[in-house]
């Protein structure tokens, strides 16, 4: 546009930007710690507490320790701890500990429930911490993980960990068909407020690596992958009827695992279903910030908040994340 001999554009963007108070009222998306959604690993026995060491900052806790984990995030208005068992004894390779009553997840909830009944809690569902070979199921003699054989195991697993008190049960195992079953016998048992956050579109991903160093699986593991059941990284698709399928099945919830390399299937999936949708933050994307952070090449809180602001964007309702109590700490400043 020309204006007395001189350029200007039609329409200054950076107007609005120019002040605080206009970048404020323009701005689509906050981040609360009502977005958040805290992982945690959890050791048998009292006052352990142990550094992972891909994962700077997050640690193994006893439950004792755990307690005063579970204490900080409810002051700080986190609503939900996604709760994973460090098994150092009773491995086999029927996952029977899955569903031991007494189990250190069981006995880990019952704890976290009385003391903290405000506090949401969940846990995983999936065999790879009770198990020698590190996967997530049955294997048959060929090493493959058994879809069915492995959905009972999970059932067990599920009606256990809501006997227990859990609020949701977050299948991350793949199987086809374990979501319908794990919601019929809820339904059947009585258990018909357990929420299932089911882990929709899980990619097989490398981002995991520092997850499997934490609860021990990486080294049972070994060379192994999980490319039968989780998803291959190149597909966005099959994300979609993998979602569907939760859905129908009966779902209240669905994750896209991991997250920052897959905000384009969360908004896909978030336009499509319209339904409660999560991120999962993993490990590896935990660690690779962390590990910049440590070198001083990255700022810590600007990429921190950066990353999880992306996740609101891309239409995720909330966040699993290694980092919720550092956001949260700074959301209260
Ligand atoms: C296993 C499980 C994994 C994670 C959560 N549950 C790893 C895997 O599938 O091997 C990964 C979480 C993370 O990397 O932070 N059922």
């Amino acid at each position: 546009m020309i204006f007395a001999n001189r350029f200007f554009p039609a329409t200054r963007l950076r107007r609005m930007r120019h002040d605080d108070f206009s970048r404020r009222l323009m701005r689509e998306n906050v981040l609360t710690t009502n977005d958040l959604i805290y992982p945690v690993f959890v050791l048998e026995g009292d006052n352990r507490e142990q550094a992972v060491n891909s994962m700077p900052g997050v640690t193994r806790q006893s439950l004792d320790k755990l307690l005063h984990t579970a204490e900080e995030a409810v002051k700080l208005g986190i609503p939900m701890l996604s709760l994973f068992p460090v098994i150092e004894s009773g491995k086999d390779n029927s996952g029977a500990e899955a569903y031991n009553p007494d189990g250190l997840v069981p006995r880990t909830v019952r704890a976290l429930k009385e003391r903290f009944p405000e506090l949401g809690v969940m846990t995983d569902g999936a065999l790879d911490p009770y198990t020698i070979h590190g996967q997530d199921g049955i294997l048959d003699a060929s090493g493959y993980v058994l879809n069915d054989e492995t959905t009972e195991v999970l059932v067990k697993q599920a009606l256990c960990h809501a006997e227990a008190g859990a609020d949701v049960f977050g299948p991350s195992d793949m199987m086809d068909g374990r979501i319908g079953a794990i919601r019929e016998a809820l339904e059947e048992e009585g258990f018909i407020h357990t929420k299932i956050l089911a882990y929709s579109a899980k990619y097989a991903s490398a981002f995991y690596g520092p997850f499997r160093d934490a609860v021990g699986s990486s080294a049972n593991l070994g060379k192994a992958d999980k490319y039968t059941y989780q998803m291959d990284p190149a597909n966005l698709e099959e994300a979609i009827q993998e979602v569907a399928m939760d859905l129908e099945e009966g779902a209240d919830m669905v994750m896209i695992k991991p997250g920052m390399p897959y905000l384009d299937v969360i908004r896909r999936v978030k336009d499509t279903f319209r339904v409660p949708t999560y991120a999962y933050q993993v490990s590896g994307e935990y660690a690779m910030l962390k590990a910049a952070f440590q070198n001083g090449w990255l700022n810590e809180e600007k990429c921190m908040m950066e990353s999880l602001i992306a996740f609101k964007r891309a239409g995720a309702d909330g966040i699993l994340t290694y980092f919720a109590l550092d956001a949260a700490r700074l959301l209260r400043r």
